[in-house]
């Protein structure tokens, strides 16, 4: 670097942290500082794989739904999570990550997802707590992404949300049609719930005193709210849906505190949290192993279509621009 364009790095600094306090959005082509690159490219590749990962365990119910209406619902859902995965990818694309490469450190493990997808899917009541719990915290992580400062981000979050309401929506139509059938039908959402509960509050990550990355995320306004907020923003969301539904949440502390307005809640097991997002939970092997073979099964196909580009390609430009190019 050149003495001369020294005072320029500080004035696109300045011009960047402008931007951020202004609340307005940073968009591709603008100059971000690198660290804000590398979490966001972070944040959103985890999500995206998190989109993917995440079709997998209600993925498992779609040949076994139990009317063609369930199944067509459910066929819906899974294939907005495939679209929810590619809006992301290319966000992330947008920063200069290779696609291909991000695809390679998830299936090689080196790149996380949330970890709520680790867990299994015993019964067809999991699909409804998925819906009403999964995609309700998905919600309230993702609501305030929309004014997220990385403009791609952002927009993509808006359409995202829409959907993810209708996931929200659906799961809990499901579990109210369960819970005013059989008794069997009854203690089979109740299981659910109690096993859906406490993983999905881990959603939400480890508690704020201990979440490393969390306090830059929110001076650059990727991240507008701390991990306990929006988990306790979810608890105070859910109590009164399960109230309405006739299911108790397993947690013995959860009551309202007159005083705060709020809900007050026990601690979820974050040694658990720490496990599963490190390799160890009941399905991480399982998951990772089927995206794998999957990504390699479909190696023909990604062949195939860059082949017909290059043809198509060839066939539209003719040889005097093919040569001009070279
Ligand atoms: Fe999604
Ligand atoms: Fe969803």
């Amino acid at each position: 670097m050149t003495e001369t364009e020294a005072p320029g790095a500080d004035a696109l600094q300045e011009y960047f942290d402008a931007t951020i306090a202004r609340d307005q959005r940073v968009e591709p082509r603008d100059w971000m500082p690198e660290g804000y690159r590398k979490t966001l490219i972070r944040q959103i590749a985890q999500h995206a794989h998190s989109e993917i990962i995440g079709m997998q365990p209600e993925g498992d119910w779609i040949t076994r739904a139990p009317s063609l209406r369930r199944k067509s619902i459910l066929f819906a859902k899974v294939q907005d999570e495939a679209g929810h995965g590619l809006y992301l990818y290319s966000a992330a694309e947008t920063l200069g990550a290779d696609r291909d490469d991000l695809t390679e450190r998830l299936i090689t493990g080196r790149q996380k997802y949330s970890s709520i997808f680790n867990y299994p899917t015993p019964t067809f009541a999991d699909v409804g707590v998925i819906g009403w719990f999964v995609d309700g915290a998905a919600i309230c992580n993702q609501v305030p992404l929309c004014r997220s400062s990385y403009g791609p981000y952002a927009r993509a979050m808006v359409r995202v949300c829409k959907e993810e309401s209708f996931h929200q929506r659906q799961g809990y139509e499901l579990l109210m049609t369960m819970m005013s059938g059989t008794e069997g039908q009854r203690a089979m959402v109740q299981d659910a719930v109690d096993r859906w509960w406490w993983p999905s509050l881990m959603m939400f990550g480890p508690p704020d005193d201990n979440s490393p990355n969390s306090e830059r995320s929110m001076a650059w306004k990727i991240k507008r709210h701390s991990n306990d907020e929006l988990r306790q923003r979810f608890v105070d969301m859910t109590v009164p849906q399960a109230e309405h539904l006739g299911v108790t949440l397993p947690d013995p502390e959860l009551r309202w505190n007159e005083e705060r307005g709020r809900y007050d809640f026990g601690t979820p097991d974050y040694a658990e949290l720490m496990r599963v997002i490190s390799g160890d939970g009941p399905c991480n092997a399982e998951r990772v192993t089927r995206r794998r073979t999957a990504h390699e099964d479909g190696a023909w196909v990604r062949e195939a279509a860059a082949a017909h580009a290059a043809k198509h390609t060839a066939r539209h430009t003719g040889p005097d621009r093919t040569e001009a190019a070279a």
